[in-house]
């Protein structure tokens, strides 16, 4: 079974405002990849795609680019967001893509691929692309680093301690993503595939964006479903807590969040 997290409206909107796209690491990565394996670049297949923050950097590079999604309030995100006219926008099952059989050069999908059911997935990802087309699977980790003048390593432990006071409430699937993507790369049906685990970006936000940010994690949305005060209290306590470390008083004040991500990268036979 797939699973059903991120698709109230709430938590589109979250993702909306506090997600960001695919840093200038992963994308190098990426588009390195597809440049030496790719011969044509017609159709991408962005499974997964939230409100389509990653979706829109493959559009200057496919001649159609197709945003899925199993959660229509993620959907209409996306579409709200506005998009070039090549650019479009489904709500579906990344397990049932409405698409042509070998239509697709590239299936893609950023921090999403851990949330499918594995085995259904990836006889639709076959099933989707084109000979000699590609299938790239990242993700963020829970490894992440913030950076603020002589504080990283305060800040950076007040960040570890959230995530392992909110890790009760982590779904199993989240496990994929501590294994850094060795059951998803396993299950890819290609021979011809790659697994990175060291891929580092820096986000520049601002404490309140962080904030955010955490908020926008599953396991924190499911922490608030069940204990609504205990998990305000905790969002509160995280930014008075960092505030002070930083010794600043504005939510606005900038630094830097690291994160290190992980991507599996494989190509069809021709
Ligand atoms: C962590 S978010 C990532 C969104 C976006 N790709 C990004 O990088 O911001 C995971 C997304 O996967 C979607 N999702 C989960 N299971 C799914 C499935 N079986 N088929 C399609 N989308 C799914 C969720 O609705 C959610 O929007």
């Amino acid at each position: 079974m797939a699973a059903r997290l991120f698709e109230k409206k709430e938590h589109a909107a979250i993702y909306k405002k506090y997600r960001f796209s695919a840093q200038e690491n992963l994308q190098k990565v990426i588009f390195a990849y597809l440049d030496k394996k790719l011969n044509s670049f017609r159709l991408a297949v962005d499974v997964g795609c939230g409100s389509g923050q990653s979706t829109q950097l493959l559009a200057g590079r496919f001649e159609k680019v197709v945003g899925t999604d199993v959660s229509e309030a993620q959907i209409e995100e996306a579409k709200q967001a506005g998009h070039p006219p090549h650019v479009s926008f489904l709500a579906c099952p990344a397990e049932e893509v409405p698409l042509d059989d070998h239509s697709a050069d590239l299936v893609v999908a950023f921090t999403a691929a851990h949330w499918f059911d594995i085995p259904r997935f990836m006889t639709e990802v076959d099933r989707l692309l084109a000979p000699s087309g590609c299938v790239i699977l990242c993700s963020n980790t829970l490894d992440l680093q913030l950076r603020y003048g002589d504080c990283s390593e305060e800040l950076t432990e007040i960040l570890r301690e959230v995530i392992k006071q909110i890790s009760p409430y982590k779904h199993e699937k989240i496990n994929r993503v501590l294994d850094d993507y060795k059951e998803i790369f396993d299950a890819v049906p290609f021979q011809d595939k790659e697994r990175i685990t060291d891929i580092f970006d820096k986000m520049p936000m601002s404490v309140a964006n962080l904030v955010g940010y955490i908020q926008s994690f599953s396991p924190y949305q499911t922490f608030l479903k069940k204990q609504p005060e205990a998990a305000k209290s905790l969002v509160a306590k995280i930014e008075q807590r960092l505030l002070e470390t930083m010794g600043v008083s504005s939510e606005e004040t900038q630094l830097e969040l690291w994160t290190r991500q992980v991507c599996v990268l494989a190509h069809k036979k021709a």
